[in-house]
């Protein structure tokens, strides 16, 4: 059992890991600047929704080995290991935004203890080579003969799945330059299993970013074979799948939509950008995978402005408000970028989440926010599906259909079944699902 301190222990990470570290029988003390989060989390209560976090929280609160506290005096009086999850958010120009995370090794620094080793562990997406970055600050702060070590231990969880990636990890990545400190977080992780793969700080800080910017691309690529499939007459659910039987491309993240969102991918590809550009390169396919996306939301808007006949004056109901399924995190999300662009034109939204109804109350309050689909689409011109909840999934679309003022359903996920909307009298718009009437012949071909 070792004692830990998880910097940033209110966040998805950070809470993630210290309910996780407590559950694997670690003493753990999570640490927050925000109070509020901190007293909530002492009292049972998560200030994030993730399936399976508020078990494990109140397992550690009961059985004594987990609390939160602001004070950095005392979450570092007996660590012997710091986890460092605070936010790394992007500046406007894409660059990270380490602010966060040099505040926190300053004073992580100037608590070090003298005569025991503390290791730092870079959970953060921090750019390659932060790590020594982080070692200088901690450094600088430290007491003479503070004996310190760090290691960089990049995340890889999702968002929605937070308590089971973190306890179901696929790999383990460890950077280092001390074979002793490399192996002593290793041995936290060793009740789980997962393959662990060590090198040094660099390449660690580069794999996080490379296997967003991967991930990212996978997305885009397909967003724009979705812009093919709707000019050729083809459906890009049918391409998509037929793609990912193969088992070298395989079909997660090949859904054709609205694009990908969330307080990653957008800034990690955006920091990877940065990163090449600092090197001297010109990252075109970096560039292209944030300008396709950027253009999968821009479409959705423009095609429902096409549709309705102009935005002005009309009634959107938004259906979906989270980045993404499973969470109720709307940093970054497609749906308020939607949201923006249709409020611009002159559209008043009514919009409902199965979960981010609380967070929509506090940062989107001037919109319309509905129980449920049906009380959302009342009224509406249009239905605008932009979270692919699999709740959404069953909806009963007579019922919306007769809630609705218009008729147009426009799928930003290609959740639904086009025949069983059309059935329930809708106009159904997905994303890449031409129909062979709408499609143009290819010019080589026409001649
Ligand atoms: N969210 C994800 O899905 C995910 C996945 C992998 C990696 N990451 C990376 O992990 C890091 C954290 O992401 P997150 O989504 O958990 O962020 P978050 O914003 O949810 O959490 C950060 C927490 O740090 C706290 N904090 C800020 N400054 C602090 C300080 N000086 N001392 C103590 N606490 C402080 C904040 O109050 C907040 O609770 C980021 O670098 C992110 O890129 C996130």
């Amino acid at each position: 059992m070792s004692t830990i301190c998880v910097v940033g222990g209110g966040g998805y990470v950070g809470l993630g890991y210290a309910v996780a570290l407590a559950r694997l029988g670690n003493q753990v003390i999570g640490l927050d600047i925000d109070a509020e989060r901190v007293a909530m989390l002492n009292a049972g209560n998560t200030p994030l929704y993730e399936d399976g976090l508020e078990s494990l929280l109140a397992d550690g609160l009961l059985a004594g080995n987990l609390r939160f506290t602001t004070s950095y005096d005392d979450a570092l009086a007996d660590a012997e290991f710091v986890f460092l999850c605070t936010g790394t958010p992007s500046l406007s120009d894409g660059e990270a935004d380490l602010r966060q995370v040099r505040a926190a090794a300053r004073a992580i620094g100037e608590r070090l203890p003298t005569g025991r080793r503390v290791i730092v562990v870079n959970k953060s997406t921090m750019p390659v080579g932060a790590a020594e970055m982080v070692a200088m600050v901690v450094g600088a702060n430290a007491p003479h003969g503070a004996d310190f070590r760090v290691v960089s231990n990049p995340e890889f969880l999702r968002e929605g799945m937070v308590v089971h990636d973190i306890l179901h990890p696929d790999r383990v990545v460890l950077g280092g330059d001390d074979p002793d400190a490399t192996a002593a977080v290793a041995a936290l992780y060793a009740p789980l299993g997962a393959p662990v793969i060590q090198t040094d700080h660099r390449s660690a800080e580069l794999i996080k970013y490379a296997a967003n910017a991967f991930l990212a691309t996978k997305i885009s690529f397909i967003n724009d074979i979705a812009r093919l499939c709707e000019r050729l007459g083809a459906d890009v659910t049918v391409v998509a799948e037929g793609m990912g039987r193969d088992p070298r491309i395989g079909p997660r993240f090949l859904h054709a939509g609205i694009g990908f969102g969330g307080s990653c991918f957008p800034k990690d590809v955006g920091a990877l950008t940065r990163m090449a550009e600092g090197a001297g390169l010109h990252p075109g396919l970096l560039r292209a995978v944030l300008e396709i996306n950027a253009d999968a939301r821009r479409r959705f808007v423009t095609r429902a402005d096409a549709l309705l006949n102009g935005l002005e004056g009309r009634t959107v109901a938004v259906l979906g408000l989270a980045f993404k399924e499973g969470t109720d995190d709307l940093r970054e999300s497609p749906a308020i970028s939607v949201i923006d662009m249709l409020e611009e034109r002159g559209a008043t939204i009514r919009a409902h989440d199965p979960r981010a109804m609380a967070n929509a109350a506090r940062k989107l309050s001037h919109l319309v926010l509905c129980d449920d689909a049906y009380h959302a689409a009342e009224g509406a011109d249009a239905v605008m599906l932009c979270t692919p909840w699999p709740e959404y999934r069953s909806l009963d679309l007579p019922r919306l259909r007769a809630a609705m003022r218009g008729d147009l359903l426009m799928d930003g996920r290609n959740l639904l079944d086009p025949v069983n909307a059309v059935d329930a009298g809708l106009r159904y718009e997905g994303i890449g699902r031409a129909t062979k009437e709408s499609g143009s012949i290819p010019a080589p071909l026409a001649r």
